[in-house]
């Protein structure tokens, strides 16, 4: 498969899992969380996906296009592995899309790894994890991807609900 095809294919898959992450958490209450802005094309989408509902953004520094800038007091720049420890949420995340990937393979799963337990801490139960990692936690079960997403290309899981 080319570059260009693989490419093509990753972009197809994130917008396929974030759609279905969309319909999986359409009857919770509660924010969205983008780790990883960069550009803003996903949080562009997760806007269209979530109208009217919270969306908190997460990045190293601002390289989002003017567009796709959230307000300042939804924007948290730094290393996410100090912003997401300081973070208070207003209510527990129904979505967390993590797409942090660049660093190089080994690098970014490591990250994604080290990015786990903090995801843990601000998710709903019921709430749903979209990631470009594989970031499997106890009491999470993996998600199949949607038609026409590789296993393995885009990972979603979904916290459990604690039994009452
Ligand atoms: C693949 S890009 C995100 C692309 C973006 N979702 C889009 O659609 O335009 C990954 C981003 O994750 C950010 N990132 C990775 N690890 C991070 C960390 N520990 N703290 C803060 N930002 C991080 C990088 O700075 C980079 O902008």
């Amino acid at each position: 498969m080319s570059r260009l095809d693989s490419f093509i294919r990753r972009l197809e898959a994130q917008r396929a899992c974030l759609d279905l992450a969309a319909n999986l958490v359409a009857a919770m209450s509660g924010p969205v969380l983008e780790l990883g802005l960069g550009n803003g094309r996903t949080y562009d989408h997760l806007r269209a996906l979530f109208p009217g509902r919270e969306i908190f953004a997460f990045d190293r520094a601002l390289a989002a296009h003017p567009d796709c800038v959230p307000n300042a007091d939804r924007l948290f720049l730094g290393d996410m592995r100090d912003t997401l420890r300081r973070l208070a949420l207003p209510a527990p995340a129904v979505l967390v899309h993590a797409d942090i990937g660049g660093g190089g393979e080994a690098a970014s799963r490591a990250m994604a790894q080290e990015l786990v337990a903090l995801v843990a801490r601000h998710l709903a139960p019921g709430g749903v994890v979209v990631a470009d990692q594989p970031m499997a936690e106890q009491g999470w079960t993996a998600q199949s991807p949607p038609g026409g997403v590789a296993v393995g290309r885009y990972f979603v899981y979904r916290a459990g609900v604690p039994r009452a």
